[in-house]
């Protein structure tokens, strides 16, 4: 079942210049790109964003570096992107993520691990409502999709 997931480019991803890396992967892997922007992000927007872990210890730190530098968000499209979106990125900390994971390959660190995913598509539902305004997202088939998608 095709489904769409947010993604965000966390700023130590934009800072540490592997944007296209991490695009790249999931462009290679055959999600489709239906939303993409480079924004700043506000307290709010991330407050709003992080909302489940208001109450962690985390929090305040974690809204801290949402908001130090710019982010680019997006939204992919595919079969099961939510879930494959997950499993591509490993686990939260990447000192502990996978080899071969975006995280296990690139971050050792629990904060700092360069890319978020929505966790289900309940979520990614409430987070494109919050990141992109309807009009954003670009609806398109590319020619090759019966072949990447079988
Ligand atoms: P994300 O939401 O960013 O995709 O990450 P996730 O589901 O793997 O992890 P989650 O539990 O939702 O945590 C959100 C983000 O908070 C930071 N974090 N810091 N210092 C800490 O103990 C700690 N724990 C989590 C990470 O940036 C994590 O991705
Ligand atoms: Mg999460």
């Amino acid at each position: 079942m095709s489904q769409r997931t947010l993604i965000l480019c966390k700023p130590d991803c934009v800072q540490r210049r592997l944007v296209a890396e991490v695009l790249g992967r999931f462009e290679r892997k055959g999600l489709k790109l239906v939303g993409l922007k480079l924004m700043r992000v506000d307290r709010s927007l991330a407050e709003r964003h992080y909302a489940e872990h208001r109450d962690k210890p985390f929090f305040g730190g974690l809204i801290g570096f949402l908001t130090a530098g710019p982010v680019v968000a997006g939204v992919l499209e595919g079969p099961d992107a939510v879930a494959v979106v997950r499993r591509m990125l490993g686990k939260t900390h990447g000192g502990e993520a996978e080899p071969g994971t975006i995280r296990g390959d690139l971050s050792i660190s629990k904060q700092n691990n360069l890319v978020h995913g929505s966790d289900s598509p309940e979520s990614a539902e409430r987070e494109i409502a919050l990141w992109f305004r309807p009009e954003e997202l670009v609806d398109h088939e590319p020619v090759d999709e019966r072949w990447v998608q079988g």
